[in-house]
């Protein structure tokens, strides 16, 4: 794996974090942003699947393009082996549980195989190029969509990081946040920090800042002050899981801002890609939700070592009830309750 730093230009509408060019996948490593833009290039199914569960790369859609050119990547280091390579598909499946959209892309990688009968590596890496390409339309449908639904003025709080960063695109709820601005319809955006991986202080922001976009960031416990405040009419977040009837599995502490939302009669928006709905997942229950390694917990608190005796639980997404969320945006349109994404 070699690594490279550069500088990301400041506007480009057509950043993203994952480049694939002549078998190599280049992903910009996330862990180190915003203090530096440092790219990796992989080129074996190991390495992409250690770069899904390390967060080199993270975000519901990125990861499953990037499990896709992991597949393409594997199929490139198996020849004929078929069954080593469906092999290499499960590692990829396992690599992180929640986000539906990496089983959906190994899926979609199988049956591409499936049809040619063989592990043409062409096919293969055409296929990935294509859902890869599939999302970046799908952003910019549910930016349209999801940009209209508000009114001029409005106030928005996003959580943990939706943009370019985590899609294919310019984002899934960030995009909706962005095209909302730059028509003129939102004044003010508040990013979560994110506890404890922070990726709306660090990511989200680095995002809106490179695009000269004004921004505050608030911590995780400011939520309910902050919609009492009048100063944000909707809450826009992405999602990693979609059940059938509508329950939404997110970023850790996602629940807690529907809840609020509701007592402070602030409007709740989901944005995701159909890649994202999982139509087998009959309700939130069912969903698998990842636990991370507690040290993620004492390193946002600036602890090497915890002290001996201290412990923490660190689940990393949760789940919202259907109930709590005004409309689910996806490239084909605004559903609003009840929900049924059952087919
Ligand atoms: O742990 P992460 O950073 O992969 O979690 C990401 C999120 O929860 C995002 O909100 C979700 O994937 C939607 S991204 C378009």
């Amino acid at each position: 794996m070699r690594s490279m730093t550069t500088r990301v230009r400041r506007t480009d509408p057509d950043f993203s974090p994952i480049r694939f060019e002549e078998g190599v996948l280049h992903l910009l490593d996330q862990r180190r942003l915003p203090t530096e833009e440092r790219w990796l290039a992989l080129d074996t199914v190991d390495q992409v699947a250690r770069a899904i569960t390390d967060l080199v790369v993270r975000g519901a859609p990125a990861i499953g393009i990037t499990a896709a050119f992991g597949a393409a990547i594997a199929a490139r280091q198996r020849g004929d082996d078929i069954s080593a390579w469906r092999l290499d598909l499960e590692r990829l499946d396992r690599s992180r549980p929640t986000a539906v959209n990496l089983a959906w892309a190994t899926a979609r990688m199988r049956r591409k195989a499936e049809t040619t009968g063989r592990l043409d590596v062409g096919a293969l890496e055409a296929e990935a190029r294509a859902i890869h390409a599939e999302d970046v339309s799908a952003n910019r449908a549910m930016a349209e969509a999801g940009s209209a639904l508000l009114d001029a003025g409005s106030g928005i709080l996003t959580h943990c990081n939706t943009g370019a960063l985590a899609t294919g695109g310019i984002g899934t709820a960030l995009g909706v946040i962005v095209a909302g601005y730059q028509a003129g319809r939102v004044d003010r955006i508040f990013a979560d920090e994110t506890r404890p991986w922070l990726q709306g202080s660090r990511l989200t922001a680095w995002e809106l800042a490179r695009q000269g976009i004004p921004f505050k960031v608030v911590v995780e416990g400011a939520a309910a002050a902050l919609m009492s405040s009048g100063q944000v009419q909707w809450v826009v977040t992405g999602a990693d899981r979609i059940a059938a009837n509508g329950d939404v599995a997110n970023k850790i502490g996602t629940c807690s801002l529907a809840v609020i939302a509701r007592h402070f009669n602030v409007r709740f928006m989901v944005v995701a890609p159909s890649s994202t709905v999982d139509p087998y997942m009959a309700t939130g229950e069912g969903i698998a939700i990842e636990q991370r390694d507690p040290s993620e917990i004492w390193h946002a608190a600036g602890l090497d070592q915890p002290p001996g005796g201290f412990d923490a639980w660190n689940p990393v997404f949760d789940v919202t009830p259907a109930g709590l969320i005004d409309c689910i945006v996806t490239e084909h349109g605004v559903h609003r309750p009840p929900y049924d994404f059952s087919n």
